[in-house]
């Protein structure tokens, strides 16, 4: 498997283009199935993840052709001919979970396997199947699969999220599109990506009012046509590349990036004493000599700090002035980052949800081992300002929602470089 290896030291200056939102294309791709018409995707990541919905979708009997190098995403549903998505697919990748609502609105039956993905708690998808139940779906989890059906196709519903879910609303929305009648879904994501999707069912003749908020209502179309829809830009990876120069002092421009995509970790960073600016082309950030001091994160679903920065900001405040708490309110076990940025000589004590990171006057590398995506770039992160040379091991985890990071990183002035693995 393949390695980073990051040299520290040494500030960073230039651009970094921020790609399309992974997580918003995974569930864009799978909107191709409540259709017969082609779906296009524009500005869609050149990532892993997306190869494995583009394995899922092709086994179900779509077509997807990647164009462009990977940047247009050509879909069609036309010939959807199996129902069932496989195990051996779905374990690589939780986000499988969102062919369910779109085949089950489509064609009144779906089978697809109980899903995998980051070891980052239990992610159970009781609210995908309570919100779909509520719109008539039956479904009997028998041998590790969801078995759905909806005869006579779903029925429109009011259902309300006892907790925040992201795949839960995007399931629930797609599958609505289709279902007969209206559907009121009530304390739904607020995910830009969320709005994302919507935007592109209304382009696909959806009739949608009220995304963005907590309560959206969907009004069913007896079918949907084809589109053309741009892939939101992605704000996991801008705030990863935000807290680069944050990290390594220096200043770069995110290409792209969009002060209210990270608004409340931008407010973060500002307390934390790094300079946060919006550039006709996209967001600079800037780091004078000195320490950051340290700030307290709760993450939240959006507009609070999002849980997939967690590992990141943390990265940053493991050499703060003071001492920094962090909350995880999301993911129970998000923290697998913390023993490892500990080899790395940062002060971190973990108790259940909370870490409490005491800064130190500088890291220093090591070898280290990457548990999950996020928590992977943040190792690469801290080795930006370590001293000596940080050995990211096992990047696997890395290459699901990072394209080129050791070449974007590079560009403005870091050293790092990726060894081959021999699988
Ligand atoms: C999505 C993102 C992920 C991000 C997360 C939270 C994708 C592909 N992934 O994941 O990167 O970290 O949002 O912003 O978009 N839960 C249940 N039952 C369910 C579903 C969720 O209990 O049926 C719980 C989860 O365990 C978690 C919380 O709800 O504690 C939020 O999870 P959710 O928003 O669903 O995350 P994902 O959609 O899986």
């Amino acid at each position: 498997m393949d390695k980073i290896i990051v040299k520290g030291g040494g500030a960073l200056s230039g651009q970094i283009p921020i790609a399309g939102a992974k997580n918003a294309c995974l569930t864009l791709m799978p909107a191709t199935l409540l259709s017969d018409e082609p779906l296009t995707l524009t500005n869609a990541p050149r990532l892993s993840d997306i190869r494995t919905m583009t394995t899922l979708l092709q086994s179900l009997g779509a077509e997807v052709q990647a164009l462009n190098g990977g940047r247009v995403l050509a879909l069609s549903s036309h010939g959807l001919n199996n129902h069932t998505a496989d195990y051996d697919i779905v374990r690589k990748m939780r986000a499988s979970i969102l062919v369910l609502g779109p085949m089950l609105a489509r064609d009144g039956r779906a089978i697809v396997s109980l899903p995998g993905g980051c070891a980052i708690g239990a992610r159970p998808v009781d609210l995908h199947l309570r919100a779909l139940e509520a719109m008539g779906a039956t479904l009997d989890l028998r041998d590790g699969y969801v078995h759905a059906e909806a005869k006579g196709g779903l029925r429109g519903a009011v259902f309300e999220f006892p907790i925040v879910s992201v795949g839960a609303t995007e399931n629930a929305l797609m599958a609505a599109t289709l279902a007969r009648g209206t559907t009121v879904l009530r304390n739904a994501a607020r995910e830009p990506e969320i709005v994302d999707l919507a935007q592109c069912l209304r382009r696909m003749g959806a009739q949608i009012d009220g995304e963005g908020s907590s309560t959206i209502t969907i009004q069913g179309v007896d079918r949907l046509n084809g589109a053309t829809h741009p892939v939101v830009t992605d704000r996991i990876e801008l705030g990863t590349y935000m807290l680069a120069p944050a990290i390594a002092g220096g200043a770069v421009e995110l290409l792209g990036g969009k002060l209210s995509l990270v608004a409340a970790f931008a407010e973060r960073l500002d307390a934390a004493g790094v300079t946060v600016e919006e550039t006709a082309a996209g967001l600079k950030v800037s780091r004078k000599n000195g320490r950051v001091s340290a700030v307290d994160v709760r993450t939240e679903p959006f507009p609070g700090f999002p849980t997939d920065l967690q590992a990141q900001m943390m990265a940053l405040l493991c050499c703060a002035d003071g001492v920094s708490v962090l909350e995880e309110t999301i993911f129970e076990n998000r923290f697998m980052h913390a023993p490892e940025l500990m080899r790395m000589g940062a002060r971190i004590d973990v108790h259940g949800g909370t870490a409490t990171v005491t800064g130190v006057d500088r890291l220093k590398g090591a070898p280290v081992m990457a548990t999950d995506l996020r928590a992977s770039v943040s190792l690469i992160l801290a080795g930006l300002a370590a001293e000596g040379e940080t050995v990211v091991n096992r990047v696997y985890h890395l290459d699901r929602g990072y394209e080129r990071v050791e070449e974007k990183l590079g560009a403005v002035g870091a050293r790092i470089e990726r060894v081959r693995g021999d699988d």
